[in-house]
């Protein structure tokens, strides 16, 4: 059971496997409907809980969520939950917190996390799961070529000295994210176009129009968004946030092909 939309990997290798697949929509604001999904859960094997949520940068608060994979635990005990945090580093949310304590505790919640967004090394592909020594056993059982031997060795010393370094080099990536994310929101909240509230490195974008012919005129100009997110097609669309500079330039080229290279407010 999921959400619609997420991050597609978890549904499509469940699909792939023969399990079948719910998603539940999001709520009008894209947030997770959090009784919706926890409904959902009764019975089946296992929740993709996204949070940050990918494609649309929502995040639900730490209490909130602990209070989710409670209320998950107490009505459907057998369901296990993947609390994905990839894009935690991101989040700016006053009440944020990681759910590794409640992964290390309960053998049915598992967190993952991926050194491709905040760390940038989207390209040596490598991540790690957090979880109780059961949990942990339960998905060797599906690793065939057992633990660490199906990682490469540069991957793993980039994610090593990564992790190991001074813990400011995040205070700082989130600084420049934000402040980035903050300016491209604007620019396009200026125009009359609203993002959904993003805890990520992107905005997910109401432009009103098809996504296709956006996406196909901004890289006539050399800038790249993201692809098509059914049911959001359109209407929304993925734009994530590189340098401030990167940004100034791109949201230019957004303006002459929106048409709205000045902004309509006053502001
Ligand atoms: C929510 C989410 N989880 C996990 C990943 C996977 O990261 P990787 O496979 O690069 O480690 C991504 C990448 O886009 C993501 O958006």
């Amino acid at each position: 059971v999921g959400t619609i939309p997420t991050y597609e990997e978890c549904a499509g290798y469940a699909d792939m496997m023969g399990h079948p697949v719910r998603a539940i929509s999001l709520d009008r604001n894209f947030n997770v409907d959090l009784d919706r999904l926890a409904d959902a859960s009764r019975g089946s094997g296992l929740i993709f809980f996204c949070n940050p949520n990918n494609p649309v940068g929502t995040y639900v608060g730490a209490r909130a969520t602990r209070d989710f994979l409670s209320r998950v635990n107490r009505i459907s005990p057998e369901t296990a939950i993947l609390v994905d945090e990839a894009y935690f580093d991101y989040v700016t949310h006053p009440d944020h917190a990681t759910h590794i304590p409640q992964a290390i505790e309960d053998p049915r919640i598992i967190v993952a996390r991926t050194f491709s967004k905040a760390f940038g090394l989207a390209g040596l592909r490598i991540g790690y799961a957090v979880g109780h020594p059961d949990a942990i056993r339960k998905m060797n059982e599906w690793e065939s070529t057992g633990g660490t031997s199906s990682l490469n060795v540069l991957a793993m010393h980039a994610a090593t000295a990564a992790i190991n370094q001074d813990p400011s080099f995040i205070v700082n990536e989130r600084a420049r994210n934000t402040a980035a994310r903050d300016f491209t929101i604007k620019w396009f909240a200026d125009r009359g176009m609203k993002s959904t509230e993003t805890h990520t490195n992107f905005g997910f974008v109401n432009i009103g129009s098809s996504i296709a012919k956006f996406r196909e005129a901004c890289a006539a100009k050399g800038v790249r968004v993201a692809r098509n997110f059914p049911p959001f097609e359109n209407s929304h669309c993925r734009i994530s946030f590189s340098t401030m500079e990167d940004m100034q330039k791109a949201v230019q080229v957004f303006g002459e092909v929106l048409g709205k290279a000045e902004a309509t407010s006053a502001a």
